[in-house]
């Protein structure tokens, strides 16, 4: 089996399945040699990927090519630009298309935070969320499998894609049904920390209590994040509300508002029950995850203080607890 074999120096493994019919393919496609033999050039970057390619590789028994390792970011992009046909998939199992949707995210996020005002950022995140949406609209059992492999380590670019995976099956549970709701959702819940990068990483790593000082600064990150957006860019009032209000509790001891129940964007109240629970089933560096059942357990302390009710319920009810 291929799987078995050691990989060649610089090579990647790449997965037939990422593969879409009727794309063009900007890397070089390998096939493995023949036992200790180099890889061999199957497909040209730049040339269409057909079904006869994909019927000829499964006829020779190939489930699993090789690219260059070089190639990896163009890998990533391809994927995340045919993430929909992934995630539409009738014959990809859910585990896979958790795995790729899962991966896509990580490596956007990444990119939005290393630089938060690339011009492609918002498009690349649009596509993302869209597959995200189809991906979790699969049903339980789809939310299920992301959740099994949601990383565990906390890190700014791993908690957006949490919050935006898990927040839009909250968001879709409470009855923001609609296609452009859940988009716009999904891209505040992407870019809700993005104010983060303007802020030290000594700050954010501190393992100690912050001082006043560095509290000061923290609680204006959700400020941060909506001034590094273009106020022309296509980002709507809803998604900026995200981004603006995550941290705002129901008795208005949250910030940087200091808003009460009423004043609070109704997706800003699911983000921010994600962002606690993420933030506690995650480990640090300087303290480890807590399950997620006494997470809740602890969370439920803040009904009706910090969260709303009824929208804690339901996000009790989805993660089948
Ligand atoms: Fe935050």
């Amino acid at each position: 089996m291929c799987a078995a074999k050691t990989l060649p120096p610089g090579y990647a493994r790449l997965e037939m399945a990422l593969l879409q019919t009727e794309t063009v393919v900007d890397f070089d496609i390998f096939i493995w040699g023949d036992d200790a033999r180099p890889p061999v050039l199957y497909r040209n970057r730049n040339l269409p990927f057909l079904d006869e390619h994909r019927e000829r590789l499964a006829e020779m028994g190939t489930s699993e090519l090789l690219t260059r390792s070089q190639d990896e970011k163009a890998v990533a992009r391809y994927v995340e630009r045919n993430l929909d046909r992934v995630i539409a998939s009738p014959t990809l199992p859910l585990t896979a298309k958790a795995k790729i949707l899962y991966q896509s995210s990580l490596q956007l996020a990444q990119d939005i935070l290393e630089s938060p005002t690339a011009p492609d950022s918002l498009k690349r995140s649009e596509d993302v969320v869209r597959s995200t949406i189809g991906y979790v609209l699969q049903g339980k059992e789809a939310f299920q499998q992301l959740m099994s492999i949601t990383s565990y380590d906390y890190y700014t670019y791993t908690h957006s894609v949490n919050v935006c995976t898990m927040g839009i099956a909250l968001a879709e549970e409470v009855g923001l049904r609609s296609q452009t709701e859940l988009m716009e959702f999904g891209i505040g819940a992407l870019f809700h920390d993005v104010g983060k990068t303007r802020i030290s990483p000594a700050i954010l790593r501190k393992r100690g209590p912050l001082t006043d000082e560095e509290w000061v600064l923290m609680r204006r990150h959700p400020e941060m994040g909506i001034a590094l957006l273009d106020p022309d860019a296509p980002v709507s009032e809803a998604s900026r509300a995200v981004i603006l209000q995550h941290h705002e509790r129901l008795d208005g001891t949250g910030y940087p508002g200091g808003r009460k129940a009423g004043d609070i964007h109704p997706f800003a109240k699911v983000a921010g029950i994600i962002d606690v629970f993420d933030a506690l089933t995650t480990r640090r560096s300087y303290k480890d995850a807590i399950g997620s059942f006494p997470a809740l357990r602890l969370m439920k302390a803040g009904i009706g203080e910090h969260f709303d009710e009824e929208y804690f319920r339901q996000f009790v009810g989805i993660l089948g607890a």
